[in-house]
């Protein structure tokens, strides 16, 4: 099977090791396991104890009983019988679309967004609509446009939401009437939510489940609960047929995920409220220093971030985004990640979660580097 360079993936692989200031990352500032279980109360030689006793076998094959109490908490209505843990989103994300699309359907997809969405759809042969997402629409789907996209050969709309690499997020009464469209059409909604559950000011964000008995959600330890060395993560459907396809296909590529990653993801879970709060704290407080730094910046512009760990930035410089990022990074030691990643030319996406001083010094470079000749 043949399939696209994943650019975003393949850029990371051959840059990431070659910064000094990493805006390239998008998981929330990532934890140590002692800051893991210090944020859980618990005493490290304890837990570790508790740990030496684990046997190392598959274990629960579909996930420990804690680990899917754990993912179901973060749905407003989701059964654990509904859940399927995977090797991380990556992990779903593939899984889910090899399962449902074959090469009679098409599907629409929303572009920028996680090139798996648009790449493994085409590698099966199916045929890929894409929804551009505009600056003038702040990087929300056009209604009109999706209507007109979507026919009764359409098997799957996909979503990323929060959306990497611009940081937007559809506001609830949208997403019921993306939802409507996909009925419509009697469609998959497929929303990739691994940025989901740090709102800005704590409340509630909806998942394509609260609005469709069609939608599936993927989500992962990764990116909000800082966590992506557990390679934790979960496909959860309203629809049980969706679950037991899924199952059938996971026998073939996954067994079961790893036992100690279980056990860690279903911890971090059962004390969401101290590991949400602490990144709340990073976004809110380094989105704010983005912000400014653009504001201040007349050779750059954006839509400011409403959720999620990235932006995406324009740039007055006459470069293709490739060559300026990795000029970027050989002369300044920052990384980026380029706007090419993502079909989207003359931008770049920039990670800002971690910490504050790092995101400051980082941006100051780039504003040097925009400045010379
Ligand atoms: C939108 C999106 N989905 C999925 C993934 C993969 O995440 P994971 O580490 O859970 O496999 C990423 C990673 O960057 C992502 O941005």
């Amino acid at each position: 099977m043949k399939i696209d360079t994943f650019k975003v993936e393949r850029w990371m692989n051959d840059f990431e090791d070659r910064a000094v200031y990493n805006l390239g990352e998008t998981c929330i500032d990532s934890l140590s396991l002692e800051e893991l279980l210090k944020l859980c109360g618990k005493k490290p030689e304890e837990y570790f104890a508790e740990l030496a006793e684990t046997k190392l076998a598959y274990s629960h094959i579909f996930g420990s009983p804690e680990l899917k109490k754990g993912i179901c908490s973060l749905y407003g209505n989701l059964k654990p019988e509904n859940v399927v843990p995977t090797h991380g989103a990556v992990g779903a994300n593939n899984m889910i679309i090899t399962t449902l699309i074959s090469r009679e359907d098409n599907m629409v997809c929303v572009l920028p967004t996680y090139q798996q969405h648009y790449s493994i759809p085409a590698s099966i042969g199916a045929e890929v609509r894409l929804l551009k997402l505009t600056m003038e629409n702040a990087y929300l789907p056009d209604l009109e446009e999706l209507r007109r996209l979507v026919d009764k050969n359409t098997k799957m709309i996909t979503i990323n939401n929060p959306n990497n690499p611009t940081g937007s997020l559809i506001p609830p009464d949208m997403l019921k009437e993306i939802a409507k469209i996909a009925r419509s059409a009697d469609a998959y909604l497929l929303s990739d939510e691994v940025y989901r559950s740090i709102s800005e000011d704590g409340s509630y964000m909806p998942s394509v489940l609260d609005v469709y008995e069609k939608g599936i959600s993927v989500g992962s330890m990764s990116k909000s609960f800082s966590l992506a060395g557990l390679r934790m993560g979960w496909i959860a459907a309203n629809d049980p047929e969706v679950i037991e396809q899924v199952k059938e296909r996971r026998d073939y590529d996954t067994i079961s995920c790893g036992v100690l990653d279980d056990k860690l993801s279903a911890l971090a879970l059962a004390n969401k409220e101290a590991i949400i709060e602490r990144n709340r704290n990073i976004v809110r407080k380094n989105r704010a220093v983005l912000d400014e730094w653009v504001n201040k910046t007349p050779e750059v512009r954006y839509v400011r971030p409403a959720a999620g760990t990235t932006a995406l930035v324009y740039y007055d410089k006459d470069m293709p985004s490739y060559d300026l990022c990795k000029k970027l990074i050989e002369t300044k030691g920052v990384l980026f990640t380029p706007g090419s990643c993502f079909e989207m030319e003359g931008a770049v996406r920039i990670g800002y979660a971690f910490d504050s001083k790092t995101l400051r010094e980082g941006l100051d470079k780039f504003t040097e580097f925009l400045r010379e000749e």
